[in-house]
This record gives C-alpha cells, sequence and structure tokens, in this order.
C-alpha cells in the first residue's frame, strides 16, 4: 500500500532525492519525532547505536501513529498493542499478546532512506544517491521554524549571511519549516536569523502577495 494512504493531508509532489526534515541535535536517541514531508507523515528516530531510520508514521496493525511509541537498543514499539518493529528492515519481531509466535515476514512497516549530513537529519524520496549530495561543512544544528506560507515563497526571498545555509522542508501547501544551521561559533545570530525570518512572514504581507 502506498505511503501516502496513511496520511490525513494532501500529499504534494516532491522531487526524488532527499529532504532536510529536521535538525541532528533535535533527534535525541530514544525519542520518536514526527515530521511531515509534503503532506506525508514520517517518523524519524534514532536508535541507542546512534543510527537514524524514517518510516511512514502508521504501524501496519491497525495504524497507530508510531511517534507516540517507544525506542529500545535498535527497534521501536508502537505504544497500542506494544508490537515491536526492528530498525534494520522494520520487521515485526515481537507481538506481546502472542509471545510464542514467530511473526510473519510480511509485517513490515513502510521505510524511507535516512541521513544525517551537515547537521541535518535527512529522507529520500523514491529513487536517489544513496547520501544527500551536500558538503559537510562543520556546521551544527542552529534553529528549525515553522512559517505558514509555501515553501516556495520562503525560497524566493531567503538571502544567507556567508557563515550559514538553510533547507526549506515543504510541510504543507501552505506551510513549510526552515532548518538553519550554522558554524559553531555563529549559532546564536543563526537563531536570531530564523527567528527574524519567521516574524518576517508573520507581520508581513509576504503570504498575501502570494
Ligand atoms: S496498532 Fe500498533 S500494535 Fe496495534
Amino acid at each position: 500500500m502506498p505511503a501516502e494512504t496513511y496520511s490525513d493531508h494532501p500529499i504534494l509532489p516532491l522531487a526524488d532525492g532527499w529532504h532536510a526534515v529536521a535538525l541532528s541535535r533535535d533527534l535525541p536517541a530514544g525519542a520518536p519525532f514526527p515530521v511531515i514531508l509534503g503532506g506525508r507523515e514520517i517518523v524519524i528516530w534514532r536508535a541507542e547505536s546512534g543510527a537514524v531510520r524514517a518510516w511512514v508514521d502508521r504501524c501496519p496493525h491497525r495504524g497507530m501513529r508510531l511517534s507516540l511509541g517507544f525506542v529500545r537498543g535498535d527497534t521501536l514499539s508502537c505504544l497500542y498493542h506494544g508490537w515491536r518493529y526492528r530498525g534494520e528492515g522494520g520487521g515485526c519481531d515481537r507481538i506481546p499478546a502472542h509471545p510464542d509466535l514467530v511473526p510473519p515476514k510480511t509485517i513490515t512497516v513502510e521505510r524511507y532512506g535516512a541521513a544525517e549530513v551537515a547537521g541535518l537529519v535527512w529522507v529520500r524520496m523514491g529513487e536517489g544517491a544513496d547520501a544527500p549530495a551536500v558538503a559537510d561543512a562543520g556546521l551544527d544544528g542552529a534553529m528549525s521554524v515553522t512559517i505558514d506560507a509555501p515553501a516556495e515563497s520562503v525560497k524566493a526571498i531567503l538571502t544567507l549571511p556567508d557563515d550559514m545555509e538553510a533547507e526549506v522542508q515543504p510541510v504543507l501547501a501552505a506551510r513549510c519549516r526552515v532548518h538553519v544551521t550554522a558554524k559553531r561559533d555563529c549559532l546564536k545570530a543563526a537563531i536570531a536569523f530564523a527567528e527574524a525570518l519567521r516574524r518576517r512572514f508573520e507581520t508581513s504581507d509576504l503570504i498575501a502577495a502570494e
């Protein structure tokens, strides 16, 4: 079943390849984190080993959001009936109501490629390279902000200082998230930049002009 089937939102077309969805520092081990990428509901999570996973945010059993579940080692368990899924491959390896049952191999979560580069967590749509094609220039995550405007509107006015980078993630048709990264000694300025960008859309007629 296509991943889009599980979303409560209209699905936007997205280019194949890697899309930034969060700052690495906002994803500690053991805390599943829900994100929306072009209407697709995705749970990103970090195993205790540090590996990052990106899955469709729906349990294959009865559709509970896996972002409400819990991480143990390199597994993510659903909060509802406790079905447990392996980080590697996404297969179910435990059904608490039937502890002696070996779950069929067909019970598997829908997965996306996931990677961490340049202080960001990336999710791959469709086919594409094994890793995001961005240089890891020693940048750290500064701040992510949500802006109620289309991603293209934000990209059109985004002018970055030399020591910062930003990735704009389409969330819904009229909402996006901007992830700002910077050199370590510029993080305060980058946070101020992200806040100012968000305020600019809150207080101006940039949205109405689109
Ligand atoms: S809905 Fe997830 S285990 Fe039942």
